[in-house]
């Protein structure tokens, strides 16, 4: 049961009752037309909801509409190499969920006979399925009555009811939770997931709320009281690291050296140029790398942009990167292949680059180059 102290009532309002009932009706009314809502389709609601994890709805689209398109079943996508995936999901970052939604695709197809399961906890016990998405698809797919919490939730209710609980911590998502669940009507589980996160993102916005002309306002807690900025409370603790990389860009007749980053590391399986780390931006010099060294063997023309560095903001880290050019004469491509092979880097055209998925880091350097 949720703790009633928690919620900061305005005095005579029925917000229980109250509060699912006005957003069912503002939901019709105001619900942008996406093509994951006109299905009940598992596998296309646990494609987009994946997908927009990641991303806003308007650049979540464009990446939704392509692997329905390549892989319009679970068993293609489980089919597919995971290198396609990648490329396909290439600048959306954080490439652990394809990766993820690879092995999904591969457990429904081969241990599953290609069905998803139809209940929140066997859902949860899929490779990249936490409790959100799990509420998602068992609610949106099967009905299922439970709570979706998304960033979009948290805000509404916590502003709705005067909530101030931490929303990252623990506790904070036990409470947000048991609310969520008492709230959601049983009869439209569906629709009432669907629009409680709608009105979050439309209405109940994180900056420059729509309290004018919200339907929820004669009984909303953090209006009546001029918390509607103050809500929710989220206590970052993230603790960012800056990296600093250094590039090298080897080009031997139509040829570049490449490499597919290993584990333990951002970027796993992306493709990417041989790189040097230094402990920070200020301390990045070429001529010092150990890549600078070796690859003098082979005369290059060297072309080195220092004031030229691209920043790329992750979760947990700042990375800060400049790129040097190294154009070899054709003739030398044998010997910088045998070199390339032994330090696990391989040679590739640009086409081949093309179709590889790779950092949106590289992907930004190279069309610079155009
Ligand atoms: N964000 C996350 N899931 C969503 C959905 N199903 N519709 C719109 N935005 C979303």
């Amino acid at each position: 049961m949720f703790n009633e102290n928690l919620i900061r009532k305005i005095p005579n309002v029925l917000t229980f009752n109250h509060f699912p009932k006005k957003l069912l009706h503002w939901y019709p009314e105001n619900k942008r037309d996406l093509p994951w809502r006109n299905t009940q389709n598992p596998y296309i609601i646990w494609l987009s909801e994946i997908i927009l994890q990641q991303t806003r709805v308007a650049q979540g689209l464009p990446y939704f509409k392509e692997f329905v398109k390549h892989y319009p079943t679970v068993e293609d996508l489980a089919q597919a190499p995971i290198e396609d995936v990648l490329r396909l999901w290439q600048g959306l970052g954080y490439y652990s969920r394809a990766r993820n939604l690879h092995q999904c695709a591969k457990q429904v197809s081969e241990e599953l006979g290609g069905d998803f399961p139809d209940n929140y906890q066997a859902l949860l016990k899929l490779k990249g399925i936490g409790q959100y998405t799990a509420a998602a698809i068992a609610s949106f797919a099967f009905k299922e009555k439970v709570a979706v919490l998304d960033g979009n939730v948290f805000r509404v209710l916590s502003r709705y009811f005067g909530i101030d609980t931490d929303i990252s911590s623990p506790k904070g998502k036990r409470q947000f939770q048991t609310l969520a669940n008492e709230l959601i009507p049983g009869d439209q589980p569906d629709e009432y997931n669907q629009a409680i996160m709608e009105f979050g993102a439309l209405q109940c916005t994180p900056k420059k709320a729509n309290c004018g002309h919200c339907p929820l306002k004669d009984s909303c807690y953090a209006y009546a009281n001029g918390q509607v900025e103050a809500l929710p409370v989220k206590i970052k603790k993230t603790k960012v690291t800056t990296r600093a990389f250094l590039y090298h860009e080897v080009k031997c007749d139509n040829l570049k050296i490449v490499k597919t980053r290993g584990p333990k590391d951002i970027w796993q399986g992306l493709t990417d140029f041989p790189l040097v780390e230094y402990p920070s931006p200020e301390k990045i010099n070429p001529e010092e790398s150990s890549l600078f060294q070796e690859l003098q063997a082979f005369k290059p023309i060297i072309n080195y942009q220092s004031e030229k560095t691209y920043k790329h903001i992750l979760s947990h880290q700042k990375i800060f990167s400049n790129f040097v050019t190294f154009n070899i004469a054709p003739d030398k491509c044998d010997e910088v292949k045998i070199w390339a092979d032994s330090k696990g880097y391989r040679l590739c055209d640009d086409e081949e680059l093309e179709a590889l998925g790779k950092p949106q880091l590289i992907v930004r350097y190279l069309n610079d180059q155009k």
